[in-house]
């Protein structure tokens, strides 16, 4: 098949256009490099049947003429972290949002064959029900939420109406090799591998005894193939690991010193997926143990050299509008 990768670059896009080639697929890559990396293609930056395009999803004209001729399309760019969602929702609403709708109708002009979104749980707020089902209300606590839901709902109406085939994947929190560093404070397995090869503490939020359901990217790639492989249209999926882990338990895998610092308004106390419906659906489940997807982390440390150093400070700092906002 021909597929067209948005946001190819980034952590999970590259983890997917790898997968994808070694299947014996034809990639193109669009994505613009705001926090994508071509350092993420090292593994496979020759193979012939890699495109690397750079270009925005929010200039539906720059972006139009690598359509032709996708079979399936997976879409994942967006602007990802929450801070600067608080601060530049303008910003958000135009890549996730109108950046979607670009990316939906040159789909849409192209005729492709399967159109599979990237949408995240941060759609369901602090939830009722764990295992959280796809069935949960929706409560989005920031604009980066909010944004990412609004996508989900465009790609649901232009299957119903257009009939694009399409499939939406409410990511969990996805963890492993090339984990997103952006200059803003993030996801917590870049900040903790920074802070260590910087021999600093481990900042721990709250106690730490609040779990995540932390997805192994490289399953999370395979659920995205195996969405794309399927005749399966209009359903959104949960796509999480089959449990949830502790802050504390990162710590105690990572080894080394932690602090601990105020607990962030807006955050749930727990994360977990309701997987049933994937499994169903699909026949998908996650294969990769916590320890495992860890160790394998833990194996490239070295390329969060470049990484931001985080410590209680600069986080309160980064984080004053969280605060401000949410509380
Ligand atoms: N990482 C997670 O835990 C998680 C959880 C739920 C959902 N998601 C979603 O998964 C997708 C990928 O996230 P990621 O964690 O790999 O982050 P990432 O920042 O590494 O990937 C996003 C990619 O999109 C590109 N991009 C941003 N704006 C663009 C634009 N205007 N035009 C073209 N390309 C643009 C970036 O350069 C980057 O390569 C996102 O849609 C995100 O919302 C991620």
């Amino acid at each position: 098949m021909k597929a067209l990768v948005t946001g190819g670059a980034g952590f999970i896009g590259s983890h997917l256009t790898e997968l994808l080639l070694n299947q014996g697929h034809e990639v193109v890559v669009i994505d613009n490099l705001r926090s994508g990396r071509l350092t993420n293609f090292n593994a496979f930056n020759d193979h012939p049947h890699l495109t690397f395009i750079q270009a925005d999803i929010r200039n539906a004209q720059e972006i139009r003429p690598h359509f032709e001729g996708i079979d399936w399309v997976f879409h994942l760019a967006a602007l990802a972290d929450v801070v600067p969602s608080i601060e530049a929702p303008r910003d958000y609403f135009e890549v996730n949002v109108d950046g979607t709708f670009n990316v939906l109708e040159c789909s849409k002009e192209a005729g492709v064959k399967r159109f599979l979104y990237t949408a995240s749980s941060s759609c369901y707020g602090i939830p009722d029900q764990y295992p959280t089902p796809e069935t949960a209300p929706i409560r989005p606590q920031y604009p980066y939420a909010l944004t990412k839901f609004l996508g989900e709902e465009l790609v649901m109406h232009w299957e119903q109406v257009y009939k694009i085939p399409s499939v939406s994947l409410r990511l969990f929190n996805v963890y492993g090799p090339r984990a997103r560093t952006t200059g803003t404070y993030g996801a917590v397995f870049g900040v903790f591998l920074t802070q260590i090869l910087n021999n600093k503490p481990m900042t721990v939020v709250g106690d730490g005894t609040q779990t995540r359901d932390f997805t192994f990217v490289k399953d999370v790639a395979r659920a995205f193939l195996t969405a794309a492989e399927s005749s399966v249209s209009g359903e959104v999926l949960n796509v999480g690991s089959g449990n949830h882990y502790s802050v504390n338990r990162i710590v105690e895998l990572l080894g080394g010193d932690s602090i601990n610092i105020p607990k962030r308004p807006g955050e749930p106390d727990c994360t977990f997926a309701n997987t049933t419906k994937i499994e169903k659906l699909l026949g998908f489940k996650a294969k990769t143990s916590f320890e495992d997807g860890v160790q394998q982390l833990i194996d490239t440390i070295e390329d969060f050299r470049d990484a931001p150093l985080w410590d209680e400070e600069s986080i309160k700092d980064a984080t004053k509008t969280w605060f401000q906002y949410l509380s």
